[in-house]
C-alpha cells in the first residue's frame, strides 16, 4: 500500500492519492439517528431516561423520532450509494436486541440490523457496526451500570446474539465506542447518561468498560469474527507552557484505554488517581489478560488536540479526576460551532505516534468531522468551512500514511445531522442536511465533495 502526492509543476497544487483499497465511508449511531424509540419492542436506554430530565439536554431534545432511520434506512442506504461509500459504521441498539440488556432476545429489534446489512450489501457497502455506542439498557444502570462488573459480562452476551444473526455477513465487529466518554463524562462530569457525578465510580466504569472489550472481543474470536475493533476518541495533549501537565493529561484521557487494551498494562498514573478515588479494589488478577486481546483494529476518533497548562490553584476539571492546578486552555485559533479548535496537524501527530507505540495493530479513522451552522438554501447547503476541515484531516492523514502509518480508512462523522447528545439537535456534524420538521434529506457541498474525492481515490489540487 502506497500513497502518493504529485506535484503539477508551477501551479504549486497537488494531488493526494490514498493507497489502493484505502476504505471511504461514513458513521453514525443508533440513538442519535434511529428514533423509534418505543417501537418493535426496544426497551429504555440510559439515553431515553437522561434526555427526558430538564436541563440535561439542550431545549429538551431527545432521541424519539432523531432522522427517523429506523423507517427510513433503505432511503439513507440509496443515499449513501449515491456518494459512492464503500463502509458504513452503525451501531446496534442494545435495548433494541435485548429490551432489559439480558435474556429474551427480542427478534424484531435484531430484525432491523438484519436488514439493514442486507440493504447495505446489496448496494455494495460494507457494514461495520459498533456494539456500544453509549445506550445501556436502563434495566442495567438501575443494577448498577458500568460501575458495576457484572455489566461486562452482560455485554459480552449481547455481542454474541448479534454475532450469531450477523456474523455470516459482517466481517469487521467494532465492541466499544469511546469508553472514556461513556465512563467520564457518563459517571464522573455527568453532562452524558446516566448523569453521575462520582469520579470513583467512573474509574470502575472505565475498567468494566475495558473487561467488556476484552470478554466480547474472545466471544467474538470464538465465533469466528474475521476483524475486531476498538474505538477511543483520541487527542494530542499540548503542553503550551513547558511543564509536565501534558503526560497526565495524556495518560487519563488516551493511555488509560489505549495500554490496557494494547499492552495489558495501566499506566502508572491512571493507578495513583484511580487509587485515591476509591481504591483499586475492582482490578481483579487476570483482568487486564482479558482486556489485552488480540485486535485488528484500532478505530481512531479524532476531533482536535487539548491544551493544558499549569495553573496552580485551578480546581480540577469534572471530568478529569486529580487534574487541580491544570488549566483546560480554550481554543485560540480558528474553530467549530462546538468551539472545538481547527487543528488538522493533530491528526497527523496521532496517527503517526499510534503506529509508532502500538505498532502491531492497523488503524482506522472511525470518526472526523465538524459541526458548523449550516443554512438550507433551496435545495443547497453551501459548507465550505466543513470541506476545509474535512480536506485538511485528510491532507494530514495522507502525510501520516507518507510518514509509515499503517492506516486503512477514513469514516466521515457523520452522514446525517443527528441527536449531539447534550447539544440535543443544535449542532450539525452531518454530510447531509436533515430538516428535522420534514425529515427531508440534503446532501450538502460537502458531501458532493467527499463523493468526488471517494471516486478520484484522493485529493484533487
Ligand atoms: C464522538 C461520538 O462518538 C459521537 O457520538 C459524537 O456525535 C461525535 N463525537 C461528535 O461529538
Amino acid at each position: 500500500m502506497t500513497a502518493t502526492t504529485t506535484a503539477t509543476r508551477g501551479t504549486g497544487s497537488s494531488t493526494m492519492i490514498f493507497p489502493d483499497g484505502f476504505v471511504w465511508g461514513a458513521a453514525t449511531a443508533a440513538y442519535q439517528i434511529e428514533g423509534a424509540a418505543a417501537e418493535d419492542g426496544r426497551g429504555p436506554s440510559i439515553w431515553d431516561t437522561f434526555s427526558r430530565v430538564p436541563g440535561n439536554v439542550a431545549d429538551g431534545h431527545t432521541g424519539d423520532v432523531a432522522c427517523d432511520h429506523y423507517h427510513r434506512y433503505a432511503e439513507d442506504v440509496r443515499l449513501m450509494a449515491g456518494l459512492g461509500l464503500a463502509a458504513y459504521r452503525f451501531s446496534v441498539a442494545w435495548p433494541r436486541v435485548l429490551p432489559t440488556g439480558a435474556g429474551q432476545v427480542n427478534a424484531a429489534g435484531l430484525g432491523f440490523y438484519d436488514r439493514l446489512v442486507d440493504e447495505l450489501l446489496a448496494h455494495g457497502i460494507r457494514p461495520y457496526p459498533t456494539l456500544y455506542h453509549w445506550d445501556l439498557p436502563q434495566a442495567l444502570e438501575d443494577a448498577g451500570g458500568w460501575a458495576t462488573r457484572d455489566t461486562a459480562q452482560r455485554f459480552a452476551d449481547f455481542a454474541a446474539v448479534v454475532h450469531e444473526r450477523l456474523g455470516d455477513r459482517v466481517r469487521t465487529w467494532t465492541t466499544l465506542n469511546e469508553p472514556w466518554v461513556a465512563a467520564f463524562l457518563g459517571y464522573c462530569s455527568g453532562v452524558h447518561a446516566p448523569g453521575r457525578r462520582d469520579p470513583a465510580a467512573a474509574f470502575r466504569a472505565a475498567h468494566h468498560l475495558l473487561l467488556a472489550h476484552g470478554l466480547a472481543a474472545r466471544a467474538l474470536r470464538a465465533a469466528g469474527a474475521a476483524e475486531i475493533a476498538l474505538t477511543l476518541n483520541l487527542s494530542p495533549v499540548i503542553q503550551t507552557d513547558g511543564h509536565e501537565e501534558a503526560a497526565f493529561v495524556d495518560a487519563l484521557l488516551n493511555r488509560q484505554f489505549l495500554d490496557p487494551a494494547l499492552r495489558g498494562r495501566y499506566p502508572e498514573e491512571v493507578l495513583e488517581i484511580a487509587a485515591r478515588h476509591g481504591g483499586l479494589g475492582h482490578i481483579r488478577d487476570g483482568d487486564l489478560a482479558v482486556v489485552h486481546q488480540p485486535i485488528d483494529l484500532l478505530g481512531i476518533n479524532y476531533y482536535n488536540p487539548s491544551f493544558v497548562s499549569a495553573a496552580p490553584g485551578e480546581p480540577a476539571n469534572p471530568a478529569f479526576p486529580g487534574t487541580e492546578g491544570i488549566r483546560f486552555e480554550p481554543p485560540t485559533g480558528p474553530t467549530t460551532a462546538m468551539d472545538w479548535p481547527i487543528e488538522p496537524s493533530g491528526l497527523n501527530t496521532l496517527l503517526v505516534r499510534l503506529s509508532r507505540d502500538y505498532p502491531e495493530v492497523g488503524l482506522l479513522v472511525t470518526e472526523n468531522g465538524a459541526a458548523f451552522d449550516d443554512h438550507l438554501t433551496g435545495d443547497e447547503v453551501h459548507d465550505d468551512d466543513r470541506i476545509g476541515y474535512l480536506d485538511g484531516h485528510l491532507r494530514a492523514a495522507h502525510a501520516a500514511i507518507s510518514a509509515g502509518a499503517d492506516l486503512r480508512g477514513y469514516l466521515v462523522w457523520s452522514l446525517l445531522d443527528n441527536f449531539e447528545w447534550a447539544y440535543g439537535y443544535h449542532k450539525r456534524f452531518g454530510i447531509v442536511y436533515i430538516d428535522f420538521e420534514t425529515q427531508r434529506r440534503v446532501p450538502k457541498d460537502s458531501a458532493l465533495w467527499y463523493r468526488d474525492v471517494i471516486e478520484r481515490n484522493g485529493l484533487g489540487s
